[in-house]
């Protein structure tokens, strides 16, 4: 038996919420093959699409780490499988580029024993994966990857995912300028104590944004996408961040902010059309400043 899974890249944040919130959209995203095998254990058989940065050794991988977790887990560590993964998306791009292979895979191995935990229960081994990858267990890619659409992570523990609803014509528009940024790196940058007073801007954004996507208020989302914590220290290693901010909210973009931790930029629109001027615009100024991207236009 064998099983082919997709998972999406995610937009970790959504700028006012660091670590509590995310969405996923439509594409890229990471597709896992796994399939069922005589021999016992979790064997990595081959990676494509990550030129050679990704390790092949199976404790170390986070798609193999975590099934082999998870049937541990399920009490079935005696099952064989043999895994493929293809990475269809860039890799410390600020996309959830790790969390797509762990929820792929996690998703995978779960179906491939007959789905004995749901969505929301696989989150807290994808989160393993995040640790395994960047040094810190955060769900605010893998939750929404898990889930699909606006995610919030209402508290870490106990655990506690609420997915939002959101307005219907949500769109993305995503650039990645091919700067390096690790996650690992942009977490350690920011500063771990804050202001009161910046702590009840930064609430009362969150509430706004959340209130937005209940309200359909595209207004209310976008006043709310604002973040006085995190992105002032981490747009630094963006280049020209607070210009491309400037071109994107001009050709109408609804708001605008980092991607997880960057370096890829986004702006959420009403719609596809305004979604690709955005792209194209903001490509076209990397390119004159001699960086290269990649853009994506994707559905929430
Ligand atoms: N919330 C995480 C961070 C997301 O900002 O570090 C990483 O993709």
């Amino acid at each position: 038996r064998s099983i082919k899974v997709f998972a999406p890249a995610t937009v970790a944040n959504v700028v006012c919420g660091f670590d509590v919130l995310g969405f996923a959209v439509d594409q890229p995203g990471d597709e896992v093959i796994m399939r069922l095998s005589d021999k016992p254990g979790v064997s990595l058989l081959k990676i494509t699409g990550d030129g050679g940065k990704l390790p092949l050794n199976p404790e170390k991988n986070t798609v193999s780490a975590i099934a082999r977790e998870y049937l541990g887990h399920i009490g079935r560590p005696e099952v064989g499988v043999e895994i493929e993964l293809h990475k269809k998306m860039p890799i410390g791009s600020g996309l959830g580029s790790s969390s797509a292979s762990t929820v792929a895979g996690l998703f995978a191995i779960n179906s491939l024993m007959d789905s004995p935990l749901n969505n929301k229960e696989l989150v807290p081994f994808a989160m393993k994966g995040e640790e395994l990858a960047c040094g810190y267990g955060h769900a605010d890619n893998v939750a929404p990857a898990l889930m699909g659409g606006f995610v919030l992570i209402r508290s870490y523990s106990p655990l506690d995912i609420i997915s939002l609803p959101f307005p219907a014509d949500l769109h993305a528009a995503i650039v990645y300028p091919e700067v390096d940024v690790p996650t690992k790196d942009a977490r350690q940058m920011i500063r771990s104590k804050v202001f009161l007073k910046d702590a009840v801007t930064q609430w009362g954004n969150v509430a706004g944004l959340v209130s937005g996507l209940f309200m359909n208020d595209y207004e209310l989302i976008g006043r709310s996408m604002t973040d006085v914590l995190v992105e002032p220290t981490r747009s630094i290693l963006i280049p020209d961040f607070y210009k491309l901010r400037s071109q994107a909210m001009k050709a109408g973009a609804v708001g605008f902010g980092i991607s997880g931790s960057g370096p890829s930029v986004f702006a959420l629109t009403k719609d596809k059309e305004t979604a690709l001027q955005i792209t194209a615009s903001l490509q076209h100024h990397l390119k004159n400043i001699s960086i290269n991207s990649l853009a994506f236009v994707s559905e929430v």
